[in-house]
Formats: C-alpha cells, sequence, structure tokens
C-alpha cells in the first residue's frame, strides 16, 4: 500500500456542485460534466462527499445504506460512469466512510429497534446515560425506542454510533469498504475515524464535553490496522484520510507511520480553531496568528521527524471560508487567496482545495436565519438565544460560522443561481456569484496560481517529499518554513497581514532562484521586502 505525495485532492460537495436534472440538487452527472474543468485546474483525486442514500438530517452523513446511491445524486450507472470517465482525465476518486455511525432509519437500527438481539449489539445501548455531549448539542444520548435503555449518539441524534467492540460490526463496515473497491475506487476518507474506539465500561467524563471518554482510545489503532489489512491495504496504490477529531501529534503520527500501516494521512483542525474565544466555537473573534503560526510549526516539524503526514486544508464542507477568516477580502482577496494557497501547497503534506477555493469563493453574506439548512447552525442558534444572547449577536456568530457558509452552490458564472441550477437550490447561492465565478475567475491569478502550485508538486521533488523545518519562528507577521532534500533547499515565506514587512534573508538564500511568488518576483538581497499578503518561494541547491 503507497500512496503518491505529488498528488492533489479536490473537494467536491455533491449537493452543491452541478445540478443537471433541475431539481435544486447537485448530482453525480453534474460532476461528469466538470471533469474536464478539473483536469484543467490539475487535480489528480476527487473526494465526494456521502451521496448515499440517507434522510439528509446531517446532509448524508446519516447513512441509511452503504451501498447504494441516494436517487437525489442520480444512479449506480452514473456512478460506474464517473469513475470510468474521471480515470480517462487521470482523476481518482476519494469515498467518504462513515463508519462511526448510522442513521437511525438504517436497517440495522430498525431492526435493533424491532427487538433483534443480534442487530441491538450493533449499537452501544447502555441502561443510563453518561454525561457525554453530543457534539451537535445536547446530551448525546437518545432514549431507544420504549425499551428504557439509551442509545449513544456522539453527534445528531438519528446519527446512531456503532459498536466496533462488535467483530460483526468490523466486518459488515469491512464489506462496505470493499464493495466501493469492487467498483474501482481505491481512495477514502473516515469520518471521525479517532472517536469509533470505545471502552466497553462507559463512565461520566466531566472533561471538555466527555471528549477524552472516547477520543483517540488506542484500541482505535487497532481497528484501523483491521481495517487496512481487510480493504485498501491490499491494493498496489490507495490513498487514505482519517479526519481527527480533537487529536493528538502523537496519536496522528501513529495514525499516518506508514509503519503501522493504519492510514496514508490525517485531517486535524486545531489551525481551524484560532478564532475561537475561549475554545468555544460559536463565538466571534479575529485569528490569533501566533497560535496559528505555533501550531503549523509545532505540526509540520513533529510530523515530518516522526515520520507521519498531514492533509493540508483551509477549507472544507464543516468550516467557513477561510479568505473571510484570515484575510481582508475587501482589499486583497487575491493577494490573500493566493497566500493561503501557497502557505500548504509548498508544505510537507497532500494539500486538499475545496470546491470553489480556486476561484477565491466567500462566504454567502446571507440575511436571515431562514436561508440557512444545516441542523448544527439551527442549533447552535437556539442555544445562542437560550443563553442570553441577542437576536442580532446570535445571528452575526451563525453568519460568520455556520458550516452552510462553504455550502453553499459552486459559482460558474453570472446567471441565475450562479450557474448551478435551473431550479430552486437547496441552499441560496452566495451574494457574490456574479463577480466571483468561473466564467470571471478562470484566466484570472487566483485559478492560474493554484495551476502552478499543484504543478510545481508534480516538477519538483522537495515540494513533494522535502521535510519540514521552521523558520523565522519569532516573526509576528510572517509564517515562513524551510524544506529540505537531498542538499536542496526551499525557503517558503507568507506574509499573513494587509501591511509590508521587511526582513532579512536567511543566509544562502540570498543566491537562490524564486520558485514561486504572488507579486513579480523580487530582487534577492541580504534584506528583502514582502508585499500585503505576499507569498515567496526561494529554492537553493
Ligand atoms: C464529520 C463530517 C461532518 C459530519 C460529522 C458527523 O465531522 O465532516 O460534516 O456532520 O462528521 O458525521
Amino acid at each position: 500500500m503507497a500512496f503518491d505525495k505529488k498528488k492533489v485532492v479536490y473537494q467536491i460537495y455533491p449537493k452543491s456542485y452541478k445540478d443537471t436534472t433541475g431539481n435544486g440538487v447537485g448530482d453525480l452527472r453534474g460532476i461528469i460534466e466538470k471533469l474536464p474543468y478539473l483536469e484543467e485546474l490539475g487535480v489528480d483525486v476527487i473526494w465526494l462527499n456521502p451521496f448515499y442514500p440517507s434522510p439528509q438530517r446531517d446532509n448524508g452523513y446519516d447513512i441509511s445504506d452503504y451501498t447504494a446511491i441516494n436517487s437525489l445524486f442520480g444512479t449506480m450507472a452514473d456512478f460506474e460512469e464517473l469513475v470510468a470517465v474521471a480515470k480517462s482525465h487521470g482523476i481518482d476518486l476519494m469515498l467518504d466512510m462513515v463508519l462511526n455511525h448510522c442513521s437511525i432509519e438504517h436497517e440495522w437500527f430498525q431492526k435493533a429497534l424491532a427487538g433483534d438481539k443480534f442487530y441491538q449489539d450493533f449499537f452501544i445501548l447502555r441502561d443510563e446515560p453518561t454525561d457525554w455531549l453530543s457534539k451537535f448539542g445536547g446530551n448525546a444520548w437518545a432514549p431507544f425506542g420504549d425499551t428504557g435503555k439509551y442509545f449513544l449518539h456522539l453527534y445528531d441524534k438519528t446519527q446512531a454510533d456503532l459498536n466496533w467492540r462488535n467483530p460483526h460490526v468490523r466486518e459488515e463496515l469491512f464489506k462496505v469498504v470493499n464493495f466501493w473497491r469492487n467498483k474501482g475506487v481505491n481512495s477514502f476518507r473516515f469520518d471521525v475515524i479517532n472517536v469509533i474506539g470505545k471502552d466497553e465500561v462507559l463512565e461520566d467524563c466531566p472533561v471538555d464535553d466527555g471528549k477524552p471518554a472516547y477520543t483517540d482510545k488506542p484500541i482505535t489503532h487497532d481497528y484501523l490496522k483491521m481495517l487496512n489489512a481487510a480493504t485498501f491495504g491490499q491494493d498496489q496504490i490507495s490513498m487514505t484520510v482519517g479526519e481527527m477529531s480533537s487529536t493528538t501529534i502523537e496519536n496522528c503520527i501513529g495514525y499516518s507511520n506508514p509503519d503501522n500501516h493504519e492510514l496514508s494521512m490525517v485531517f486535524n483542525f486545531h489551525h481551524l480553531k484560532v478564532d475561537y474565544d475561549n475554545g468555544q466555537k460559536w463565538t466571534r473573534k479575529a485569528f490569533d496568528f501566533e497560535e496559528l503560526k505555533n501550531l503549523f510549526h509545532t505540526w509540520g516539524e513533529e510530523m515530518s521527524l516522526g515520520n507521519g503526514w498531514n492533509a493540508l486544508f483551509w477549507n472544507n464542507h464543516d468550516q467557513p471560508r477561510a479568505l473571510n477568516r484570515f484575510v481582508d477580502i475587501e482589499n486583497f482577496r487575491n493577494e490573500g487567496a493566493t497566500m493561503l494557497a501557497a502557505s500548504i501547497h509548498l508544505s510537507r503534506g497532500t494539500p486538499y482545495i475545496y470546491m470553489g477555493e480556486e476561484i477565491g469563493m466567500i462566504d454567502p453574506d446571507y440575511d436571515s436565519m431562514a436561508d440557512y439548512v444545516d441542523v448544527e447552525s439551527i442549533n447552535a442558534y437556539d442555544e445562542l438565544l437560550a443563553a442570553g444572547k441577542s437576536p442580532e449577536e446570535s445571528f452575526a456568530i451563525i453568519q460568520a460560522k455556520s458550516r452552510d457558509n462553504s455550502r453553499t452552490p459552486m459559482q460558474w458564472d453570472d446567471s441565475l443561481n450562479a450557474g448551478f441550477s435551473t431550479g430552486t437550490p437547496w441552499l441560496k447561492a452566495g451574494k457574490s456569484y456574479q463577480e466571483i465565478n468561473v466564467a470571471n475567475e478562470k484566466e484570472g491569478p487566483i485559478f492560474t496560481f493554484y495551476q502552478k502550485l499543484i504543478a510545481l508538486r508534480k516538477e519538483t521533488p522537495i515540494v513533494a517529499e522535502g521535510s519540514y523545518k521552521v523558520a523565522y519562528k519569532d516573526s509576528d507577521k510572517v509564517y515562513a518554513f524551510e524544506r529540505e532534500l537531498n542538499g536542496q533547499k526551499l525557503l517558503v515565506l507568507n506574509n499573513f497581514f494587509g501591511q509590508e514587512v521587511e526582513l532579512e534573508l536567511l543566509a544562502g538564500y540570498e543566491a537562490g532562484q524564486v520558485l514561486i511568488s504572488n507579486y513579480d518576483a523580487p530582487e534577492l538581497a541580504k534584506k528583502i521586502r514582502l508585499m500585503p499578503y505576499q507569498t515567496l518561494a526561494i529554492l537553493v541547491d
């Protein structure tokens, strides 16, 4: 099992990419239609969020059948065609495997509810709930029918946690992965995979909403080794990524060090919490550069030393757009978008691009709560009100933090609904679509810069393979690192602010060559000046 470090992944939220039927929901045929666009961008793998049958209470992360296609998105024949056509464009598919929980509409849960003991042991049932909180608000246990028992749901109350201690559960889940492998899929993203390991005896845990009681349990590593051996580990080439919730570097090295035969790489979210006030998501605060820089440095360096591998990303379907969080978009959208891109595409790990990022999409700027669909956002709004915040303040927080910010329709052109759908979109298009859209941006500075970065990773071994070393550790404006491979060195400087910064180049780099920058390449000298949001990468042999 090996994966190619030259590859770049592009994430598609199928519901919002391209609707070919006019029902307001994106579909698999829409993705097929856009494959030439993706090939032009240069990406190698597309990760698709879940498109399986689901009541859509959590937009498809509540799966009621793991091995079928939700008719909203198309048919199995469409999927098979997608795999084949993608291959002809040199693109692999990465499927989203939600194996921690299933929908309560899944037949396993339904049989359990009807009294079938075999299936009751598929879930985590207890006589007394613990004090753990659900990640979507409220207690993490719900009554199991009228049995007097409770079932665990770390997420929504319609997403029942599966009992991985039960070997039959593991066997069924491994069959799911193999079903898709048999369809020609060799890459997988495993949803919240570091919370699958639960103890036999579950206890109250008043710390951090109960997270320590079920996060990164040592047995999770055993389960991942079993999953690997029974499924994708049998393929010559495969790429796997685990979504790790509230995790540690030590565990992430364990999950992704190739010697352990668990996963190719890991997502962690610490860098996307630097604008949380007091660690709380539903707050508003400017991002803390110091914290961001230190997190990148610690993760970059320690993963490099421990031979772990990071999935690098700024955006996904659970995050507001990074441009709104980290960049002065009024004045520097192009510069900020390209700098953010370089800061991860030139770093050590596999870069992920979330649909629309390559054209600099921003948050939708909705006017009212009625525009939001996401269950987490709606619950959070109610909780903010209940905690005594005014409707205006609560709404401002939702506007800044809602997951719907990134789930809005892909902006293809300036026609109605951003060219996404001729029907009524399931979620309204963002207000910016008349200016920010593929038709306008494709020859523009952001899209073409992404093309260059993706090509650089393929052509320049130090970008794909080099080690990571902290640079300019004490800078309060510039996030910088060095890469090293076979005596070659690459310095990457990223100005995270809208003001110019002067710095003294590290020894040796004034004789180097500029590999890429989002401004005209400057004259290299002992002292250099970085422009607002400038990124500058210098190579020395
Ligand atoms: C992951 C998904 C998110 C989903 C949750 C529960 O965090 O990315 O969208 O709501 O898991 O499955």
